[in-house]
């Protein structure tokens, strides 16, 4: 009898457990007719924040690059690609349409997390140091030319209202920087006030978010690049416009009658996402409650926490790990992206993955099959509503530009470039992603929409796009 009332009492525990993914799951669903009302809002969403400055949570910010590299782009350049947990420093040689990217040459270096919360100048100094040090690396006869200043395209991906191309203020820290004297300030204007401390000599010629690099970068590859997406610790995509459409621009209308414009779509929120108790509380005891949540419920920053909290309420009410929560569960971000990515490719017959990643990460042992696989279920369900809602969102985008139907049989190619950690390596958020397209799109107009790896585009963008703004170029077409 008591083995019997034991048996009970653990199936009626597991039962509790499954009732509350289960619910976790329905909560989280995203049928196609959920998607396209997504999309659909996207779309007005992108009217609106055209439309007028403050006119929608999309800040459809302006990024006054009104022409995209043509493959003609010369010289000697840097990058500074800054939007992570890392940094990088790239040296270019662009040698014009024949020979294009003659050398790439990178360094990455890490941000100590204290500097991600600190001050203004630690962080851009940090920065302009390690800048300087791979300056000071540069080969024989790969020198600017004499007189010359070195030039750098600054790619730095946060929210920036920019006031020309190489000059932008910050509007807010987003992912996991909060730095208060940063905010309001150009960006740029801190940066060279840094270099010049670190007696580095260098302009910054272009001042871009990540999206806008690699729809630079993008293009430079494929002349059919309009839009360009990343799926990386951050959400966010940019895309070209006409001029004429977008109401809140008073300036000049440039020769090309396009402007590039970066969506933050991060910021995006709409009735139709399928929000949770979990999202929810994810959002309050963040570093920025309240905003990005369409980033929270996608991005490789936030994935693994959701799964997290998802597990710790499976363990206090559930008894999921036994009769103890177990300790490491309840700490905040340990579970990250890669390790729920580990987990959810695990194609081992006794799921070992599963099993090594808990034991080493949240010192879990003991797990059944059962547990593991109702583990590999919960990824799944979380890696498949952030990447049907990020497909949801390139519909959006498609939809604006008139993208979305075949035009009298013409076959005209989109292709959107895309960048980033979690569509790089996530390999099944990235195969839903692409499936929920064509399912969205229909047969016949996904065959015109192509999506591409843009490697790295943004940091090669950023360079290209330093070369088109170079001060020295009107000196040499003259
Ligand atoms: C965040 C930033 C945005 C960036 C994105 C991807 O959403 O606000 O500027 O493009 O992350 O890195």
């Amino acid at each position: 009898a008591l083995v019997v009332r034991h048996r009970m009492r653990c199936s009626g525990k597991w039962a509790r457990a499954m009732a509350i993914l289960r619910e976790f799951e329905e909560k989280c669903g995203t049928p196609s007719g959920k998607l396209r009302q997504v999309a659909d809002a996207m779309t007005v969403e992108m009217h609106a924040g055209l439309a007028s400055e403050g006119g929608s949570k999309l800040k459809m910010l302006i990024s006054y690059v009104d022409n995209l590299p043509t493959g003609d782009e010369k010289g000697l350049f840097y990058a500074l690609d800054l939007g992570g947990t890392n940094f990088r420093v790239l040296r270019v040689v662009l040698g014009g349409k024949d020979d294009r990217v003659v050398k790439k040459e990178f360094e990455e270096v890490s941000i100590p997390p204290h500097l991600m919360t600190g001050s203004s100048d630690a962080l851009f100094d940090y920065i302009a140091e390690a800048l300087a040090k791979f300056v000071a690396k540069e080969g024989e006869g790969l020198h600017p030319s004499p007189g010359q200043q070195r030039e750098l395209g600054f790619t730095f991906s946060f929210p920036v209202r920019q006031t020309s191309i190489a000059s932008g203020n910050l509007i807010k820290w987003t992912k996991g920087f909060s730095i208060e004297d940063t905010v309001g300030q150009d960006v740029v204007g801190e940066l060279t006030k840094a270099m010049e401390r670190v007696g580095l000599d260098m302009r910054v010629a272009a001042l871009v978010n990540d999206t806008i690099g690699t729809l630079a970068g993008g293009r430079y590859c494929n002349q059919d690049v309009i839009a360009a997406v990343i799926l990386g610790t951050g959400t966010n995509a940019a895309y070209v416009e006409r001029a004429q459409a977008i109401p809140k621009w008073h300036g000049l209308l440039p020769k090309s009658g396009e402007m590039v414009i970066n969506m933050e779509w991060g910021n995006f929120r709409s009735s139709h996402l399928p929000l949770t108790e979990y999202d929810q509380a994810l959002d309050v005891e963040s570093l920025n409650p309240g905003e990005q949540i369409f980033e929270k419920i996608i991005s490789g920053m936030y994935l693994g926490e959701i799964v997290r909290r998802v597990l710790l309420r499976m363990a206090q009410e559930a008894d999921f790990f036994g009769d103890v929560v177990p300790p490491k569960l309840e700490i905040p971000f340990i579970l990250r992206t890669p390790h729920m990515s580990a987990m959810h490719h695990d194609t081992s017959s006794d799921l070992k993955v599963v099993g090594s990643k808990l034991k080493d990460i949240l010192e879990i042992s003991n797990t059944s099959l059962k547990m593991r696989k109702a583990i590999v279920n919960l990824c799944d369900i979380v890696a498949t509503r952030g990447a049907r809602l990020s497909a949801a969102g390139i519909v959006g985008i498609i939809k604006k530009l008139g993208r979305d139907t075949v035009r009298d049989g013409e076959k005209q190619k989109s292709v959107i470039a895309l960048d980033g950690g979690l569509f790089e390596h996530y390999t099944k958020f990235r195969i839903s992603m692409e499936s929920t397209l064509k399912e969205l799109l229909g047969e016949e107009v996904s065959e015109s929409i192509v999506v591409e790896h843009s490697n790295d585009g943004s940091g090669i963008g950023a360079a290209l796009l330093a070369a088109s703004h170079s001060q020295y170029l009107e000196v040499a077409e003259a």
